[in-house]
């Protein structure tokens, strides 16, 4: 990758700019709107939200307000957790849809899987929501359809459908490499998207990636998210500050080692933001 708006071809041919802007945390109304309007004019041409996240109105007018053609803007937005099975999902839809006013959507993906530790029919539910998604994907509306936070125990089940997941959003970011979803999906041909590519901040403050950031003399930040795309993922950092929107985006004008990888793939797993989809009482 050497550009911010270089991109992945999805399985199904469509192709995703490798780094997108995170939305997650951000306040509906002006510091949606112009949040995203910052990143737009840094170069970003992906922006992720969600149903849950409650801002897709401000993110939407951004994008509509910001004078660039819709089709050279890719928009994420997911079901929320509420809304499994097919008649809540396909309604959930609607409802993004006319918070956007975007006309259609480029990737849709389920928020959470529905757990077989808290559901009997855990698989029933995913695949109730995957059929609507499917649907909506097969009558254009969608360009793309995937999931996050599954593992490969709840993404089996989907490969086996008709139409398979084309992405995998899972926390990731050093110190939390999630590496068997990463595999399954490699061999699946699934592409990982990196939420808290920073460690929701976390990262920013570790010894060894201040020492790597002042031996390439970049941020910590840029560091993580150089180091996302290396192992072949895409990065969506998030932030509602105009510099580190442009920081963050700086990320194609230095490589990072082999030897340097290996250091940061080696820190300790701390474990992330405990966020585990198997536990999560939401
Ligand atoms: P803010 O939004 O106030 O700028 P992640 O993408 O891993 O979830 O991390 C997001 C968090 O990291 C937010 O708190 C964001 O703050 C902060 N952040 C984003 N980019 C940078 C940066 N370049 N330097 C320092 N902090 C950053």
């Amino acid at each position: 990758m050497k550009k911010i708006t270089d991109v992945y071809k999805l399985s199904n041919g469509v192709e995703i700019p490798c780094v997108g802007f995170g939305t997650w945390q951000t306040p509906d109304g002006e510091t949606a709107i112009s949040s995203v309007k910052a990143a737009l004019e840094a170069g970003y041409r992906h922006i992720d939200t969600a149903a849950i996240y409650r801002n897709e109105s401000g993110v939407g007018e951004a994008i509509r307000e910001s004078g660039i053609d819709r089709g050279e803007i890719f928009v994420t937005s997911k079901v929320w957790n509420k809304c499994r099975g097919y008649d809540l999902a396909m309604e959930g839809f609607e409802r993004t849809m006319s918070k956007l006013q975007l006309g259609y959507l480029d990737l849709y993906l389920i928020h959470w899987p529905a757990s077989p530790e808290r559901f009997d029919d855990w698989k029933e539910l995913n695949l109730g929501t995957w059929k609507a998604m499917t649907e909506l994907y097969k009558s254009g509306r969608i360009r793309a359809i995937g999931v996050s936070n599954f593992l490969p125990h709840h993404l089996e089940p989907l490969m086996e459908t008709e139409i398979a997941p084309m992405v995998d959003q899972i926390e990731f970011h050093p110190g939390y490499m999630q590496s068997e979803t990463v595999e399954y999906c490699r061999k699946n041909g699934i592409l990982v998207e990196a939420w808290s590519p920073l460690g929701t901040g976390r990262m920013l403050t570790n010894e060894t990636l201040i020492e790597l950031g002042k031996k390439y003399d970049r941020s910590v930040a840029q560091i993580c998210i150089r180091w996302c795309l290396q192992k072949g993922t895409l990065p969506l950092p998030k932030s509602v500050t105009p510099s580190r929107i442009i920081e963050n985006s700086k990320v194609f004008d230095f490589e990072i080692t082999d030897e340097d990888m290996a250091i940061i793939d080696r820190l300790p797993n701390f474990g992330g933001s405990g966020l585990h989809p198997d536990k999560i009482e939401f």
